[in-house]
């Protein structure tokens, strides 16, 4: 996750955007077979008689700077930023102090929150970006497109620097494993220091060693609670693992109870900038989008940690269990308006190229002197924005370009008239430990695939590989297509290329 600082000075100039209050009403899919007419009503009240296998929503899109999905804590229905570059749930909480001003978002009061006792600072983005909500961990009934659990962990935030409220976002859903939770990390952390000596505690001064989360100056980190400490202090990784399905996120445990089909969720987000249209925005969950076949996409592994590089120790019975931390894959190689890009020298040749794809990330990210080649190929900064550019990732062996109208944003909106865009791209920490990806890949090019994230065996990842599908969705006149949405403003906006902010539907 990292959240769209770069874009929300652009939004300033839209005047009409952020005075129109959100409207939220939810509207489910029908998946065939599979009936789910979901609205804010029928989530709110009682339990469905039987769960659902697997469900689809839509998603409302601020911008295509985040996007939204409508969650059910407690009481409250919360549209949440749809997040897999994270794994916790958190909202915003009344009372809840600076954050909460001019907001128009709905406030979790916390009237059915069950307090751990325990509280969370969760961090986000890199270096350059990081922000922060902290406030208190509890559970409540969580419910997402009519799929409810009892009993789920989240945070109820009562002070953060996030800009959430501003994309009418309460709060952000993370997609993510349990390794990379750090509610997880930290009730696990309870324990164990509920349960070892007093002695031991404080020969490991436990409080400085729990967790930071993906904070830090040098790169991103991971938790690392449980390859720093001694193996004998923690329970057994049979009850570790056994954990997930108690505190982990709510994705890993709607599988883990047997609540979804597949273990699988496709997300394809739409485009509502530029040139309307692109995908249609949805969430699937336990089932690809009808009319998609398993055979239809790109299958690739995601990146697995060892120990040693900060993963999850395997359990005794099945020593080489490999556990992933997020939805990290390898790239074989990035391409530049048909020019393979070098790659970077600003990480060891020894760490393999990786990349995140975050649906939480307004941007593409990556290494500052391969995105220094691309600024120099354009000539400066800005484009003439009826250029068509096209960034391509190259994942098992296939190409994936960046559809050339959501390669770059126009860079002023109205009154100035411009016809200039600039790229979507910003530079993030090179790997160095912790996180080992040297990109991480965000709505610019989750407009342009359907992505399949596959989570495969949480517990023991060699019996099903997590992974992920990739399908491109890129037309093949989308240079054309640009050029067209261009004339078009020109001859009729004034130069502005359209815009429009859908609510969740
Ligand atoms: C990569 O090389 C560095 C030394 O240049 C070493 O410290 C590090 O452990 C190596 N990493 C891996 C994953 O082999
Ligand atoms: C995951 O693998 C373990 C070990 O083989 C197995 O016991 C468990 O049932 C598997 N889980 C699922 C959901 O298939
Ligand atoms: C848009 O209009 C400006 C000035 O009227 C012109 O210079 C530019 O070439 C036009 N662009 C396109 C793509 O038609
Ligand atoms: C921009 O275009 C609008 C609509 O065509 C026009 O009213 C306005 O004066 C223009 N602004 C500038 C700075 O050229």
């Amino acid at each position: 996750m990292l959240l769209p600082h770069f874009h929300l000075t652009l939004l300033v100039n839209l005047h009409w955007s952020l005075a129109t209050p959100l409207s939220l009403p939810a509207i489910i899919r029908r998946a065939p077979g599979f009936h789910l007419p979901l609205s804010r009503r029928e989530i709110n009240t009682g339990t469905p008689r039987r769960l659902p296998k697997q469900s689809a929503i839509g998603l409302g899109d601020y911008f295509d700077v985040t996007y939204n999905v409508l969650v059910q804590v407690g009481e409250t229905l919360a549209p949440l930023v749809l997040d897999t570059g994270s794994s916790d749930l958190w909202v915003l909480s009344g009372p809840c102090s600076t954050a909460c001003f001019s907001s128009t978002v709905p406030l979790y009061p916390l009237t059915s929150f069950q307090p751990s006792g325990l509280d969370v600072r969760l961090e986000y983005g890199d270096s350059l970006t990081g922000t922060f909500a902290q406030g208190l961990v509890g559970m409540d009934v969580v419910g997402l497109a009519g799929l409810r659990l009892q009993d789920q962990y989240l945070a109820a935030i009562s002070e953060t620097n996030t800009k959430v409220m501003q994309t009418g976002s309460a709060g952000i859903f993370g997609l993510g494993f349990p390794a990379n939770s750090i509610i997880w990390n930290k009730l696990l952390a309870s324990r164990v220091s509920r349960e070892a000596s007093h002695e031991i505690r404080n020969s490991l001064s436990f409080q400085t060693r729990v967790v930071t989360g993906l904070s830090g100056i040098h790169g991103h980190n991971i938790p690392t609670m449980l390859s720093d400490l001694d193996r004998s202090l923690f329970p057994s990784m049979d009850d570790v693992l056994a954990s997930f399905a108690s505190n982990g996120p709510l994705l890993p445990r709607l599988i883990l109870t047997g609540a979804l089909a597949l273990p699988i969720v496709a997300i394809s987000l739409q485009r509502d900038t530029v040139d309307l249209g692109g995908n249609q925005g949805m969430l699937s969950i336990g089932e690809l989008p009808a009319g998609i076949a398993t055979e239809d996409l790109t299958w690739v592994p995601l990146r697995g940690y060892t120990t040693a590089e900060g993963g999850l120790p395997a359990p005794e019975e099945s020593p080489n269990e490999i556990y992933p931390i997020t939805w990290e894959v390898a790239i074989d190689d990035v391409y530049f308006d048909g020019r393979r890009l070098s790659r970077s020298s600003l990480a060891a040749p020894n760490i393999s190229l990786t990349a995140l794809l975050d649906t939480g990330n307004a941007l593409i990210r990556g290494p500052k002197d391969v995105l220094d080649v691309i600024t120099a190929q354009l000539g400066g900064d800005t484009y003439d924005c009826a250029e068509a550019h096209t960034l391509t990732f190259q994942i098992g062996g296939r190409f994936y370009p960046v559809d050339p109208r959501d390669f770059g944003s126009q860079t002023s909106g109205f009154e100035d008239n411009t016809s200039q865009c600039t790229p979507n791209i910003a530079p993030t920490d090179p790997p160095s430990s912790g996180f080992l990806y040297s990109w991480s890949i965000g709505d610019p090019f989750l407009k342009s695939v359907l992505v399949a994230f596959y989570y495969g065996n949480l517990t023991h990842p060699s019996q099903d590989q997590p992974r992920v599908g990739l399908l491109s969705t890129v037309p093949p006149d989308a240079a054309q297509r640009l050029q067209a949405a261009v004339q078009l403003s020109n001859a009729t906006l004034g130069g502005n290329l359209p815009c429009a902010s859908p609510a969740v539907r």
